[in-house]
């Protein structure tokens, strides 16, 4: 089948057509992108997922389908057909996750797309601290974004970046910060930095509350909780009524040498999240530089409830 039949073929005919001023969804079938679309139907929004030919009779597919989402299969590089499933849009929302080929390139064609079809908004997948500041060369992922931000800037349309921090969900996983096996709080540099911490489920809500807003600002910045190392420590004994210990591994420096070495023996250039990019992203939190300007949003669409870091370490228990 070619991508062009699989686009026209891929709403099931008991699948209704997603209603004028629907919002479209590119990975939707993502981590992240599999929220968003849940909250956008919360929030009774008429949904378009577009997904690559090969993800459509995957089991996110057949769950967003489940949920009322018209799923369409698309080829990021057929101009036209990205076009016609764009058109009649009130925004474009983009939760694709990759490295230069998906952030720029499938990104740069998907704008292309929503500026011919005359979709009047954009949010790229952005989803990240604030990189906004950062040095380029800091952090190839925030190159890249940096990178799409500057074509999104120069298009004729509405774009807006939802800047969340780190997902908190990841220190329970992750991120190796919260360590429970021996209840310590590992960190480079002062344990007295704010860090910026937001759950995906959060970062979903608050997304599709402005997707369907017509009136964002370029940036929307949000954190569940703001917190210092000396609060991960409270957090983490409040979460499991034990006792943690700071553990400080050294100096900002010193992590910095720590990603350079690993980045030599494990290079993973191909991987999006490999360890040394993990560390460059901690890296970039504990020095200040990737820290979310104030004042943040979070109040912009009051029905959301903020999950505090506890609450996330109390769920792992
Ligand atoms: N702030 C944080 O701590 C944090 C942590 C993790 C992720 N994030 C961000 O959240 C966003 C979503 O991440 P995620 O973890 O939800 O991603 P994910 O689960 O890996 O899914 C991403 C989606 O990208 C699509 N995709 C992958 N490669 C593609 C390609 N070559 N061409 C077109 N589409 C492609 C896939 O769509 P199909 O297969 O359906 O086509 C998939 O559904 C990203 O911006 C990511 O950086 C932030």
């Amino acid at each position: 089948m070619t991508p062009a039949s699989a686009a026209s073929l891929s709403a099931s005919p008991s699948q209704p057509a997603a209603a004028p001023g629907f919002i479209v969804l590119a990975g939707a079938t993502g981590a992240l992108g599999l929220l968003i679309a849940h909250h956008l139907r919360q929030r009774g929004a008429s949904v378009r997922a577009l997904v690559r030919p090969a993800a459509l009779a995957s089991a996110e597919a057949e769950s967003l389908r489940l949920q009322g989402v018209e799923v369409v299969a698309v080829d990021y590089q057929r101009a036209a057909d990205l076009t016609r499933v764009c058109q009649g849009a009130a925004c474009v929302v983009s939760a694709l996750s990759g490295l230069r080929d998906v952030i720029v390139d499938a990104q740069s064609s998907l704008l292309d797309a929503a500026v011919a079809a005359g979709v009047p908004r954009f949010i790229p997948s952005d989803f990240s601290a604030d990189f906004t500041r950062l040095p380029e060369g800091s952090n190839r992922n925030f190159d890249l974004r940096r990178e799409f931000a500057r074509r999104l800037d120069k298009a004729p349309i509405q774009a807006t970046s939802i800047l969340n921090g780190m997902f908190t969900d990841l220190l329970t996983g992750q991120a190796p910060v919260v360590l429970q096996g021996p209840r310590r709080i590992l960190y480079w540099g002062s344990p007295d930095q704010p860090l910026d911490f937001t759950t995906m489920v959060n970062t979903a809500e608050y997304t599709a509350a402005a997707a369907l807003d017509p009136s964002t600002p370029r940036y929307l910045r949000v954190a569940g909780e703001t917190a210092t190392i000396r609060d991960l420590q409270a957090a983490a004994q409040q979460a499991t009524g034990k006792p943690f210990k700071l553990f400080r591994a050294g100096g900002l420096g010193l992590l910095a040498t720590m990603i350079k070495v690993t980045k030599t023996l494990m290079p993973a250039q191909d991987e999006v999240f490999p360890p040394w990019q993990g560390m460059q992203y901690l890296h970039n939190m504990l020095s200040g530089q990737a820290k979310l300007a104030e004042p943040l949003d979070n109040a912009r669409y009051p029905d959301i409830r903020w999950t505090p870091v506890r609450e996330v370490l109390a769920a792992q228990q």
